[in-house]
């Protein structure tokens, strides 16, 4: 599995339910990265997404603990052993697409990350663990610098050493 983030100079990722900032350009890459794909997400990130509706044109588990939750054109994993149950035979890309208690879960199931890192610090609530400090992961791609207005950002590729 892939994660897929963006996080700021000190690993935030998002403050009172909302993410730290909105990067036209890097919602457009997120949109090509996982279409046609699967993306796992927790109740929480759902709930932020327009009308609180699951992506379009993926395949989405949300991840949700109460027995009786259910979403029109999505699947539920009640717990993470059920998730990796529904995903085990899937021959495809399958991204983690948060929130904060999402990603720290299936970390330990990911062996790659594909994190916008956004050279700024917010306010924030919640966080990624620290890729950069965990020695079980390297740093195998970088973009070119990328703008947005005065911020700077690059589209930072980790992925777990063999
Ligand atoms: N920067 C980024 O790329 C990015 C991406 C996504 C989200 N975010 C930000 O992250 C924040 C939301 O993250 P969050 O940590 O508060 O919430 P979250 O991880 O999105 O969702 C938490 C919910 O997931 C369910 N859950 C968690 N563990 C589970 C398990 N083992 N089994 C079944 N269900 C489980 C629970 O739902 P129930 O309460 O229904 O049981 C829990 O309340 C927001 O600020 C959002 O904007 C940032």
């Amino acid at each position: 599995m892939t994660i897929i983030v963006a996080a700021d100079e000190k690993w935030g990722i998002g403050n009172k339910d909302e993410l730290l900032v909105r990067i036209k350009e890097d919602h457009k890459n997120f949109k090509e990265l996982t279409t046609g794909h699967t993306v796992i997400l927790g109740r929480k990130t759902l709930s932020t997404f327009p009308g609180g509706l699951p992506l379009k044109n993926r395949t989405n588990i949300i991840m949700s603990r109460d027995p009786g939750y259910s979403v029109e054109g999505a699947k539920v994993a009640h717990s993470v052993d059920e998730l990796l149950e529904m995903v085990k035979d899937i021959d495809d890309e399958v991204f983690v697409i948060g929130g904060g208690t999402i990603y720290d879960q299936l970390l330990p199931y990911c062996d790659k990350a594909i994190v916008t890192r956004i050279d700024h610090t917010y306010e924030a609530d919640t966080y990624l663990h620290d890729l950069d400090a965990d020695e079980e992961w390297e740093i195998t791609d970088t973009s070119d610098e990328q703008t947005y207005f005065d911020l700077t950002y690059h589209f930072v590729t980790y992925e777990r050493k063999k």
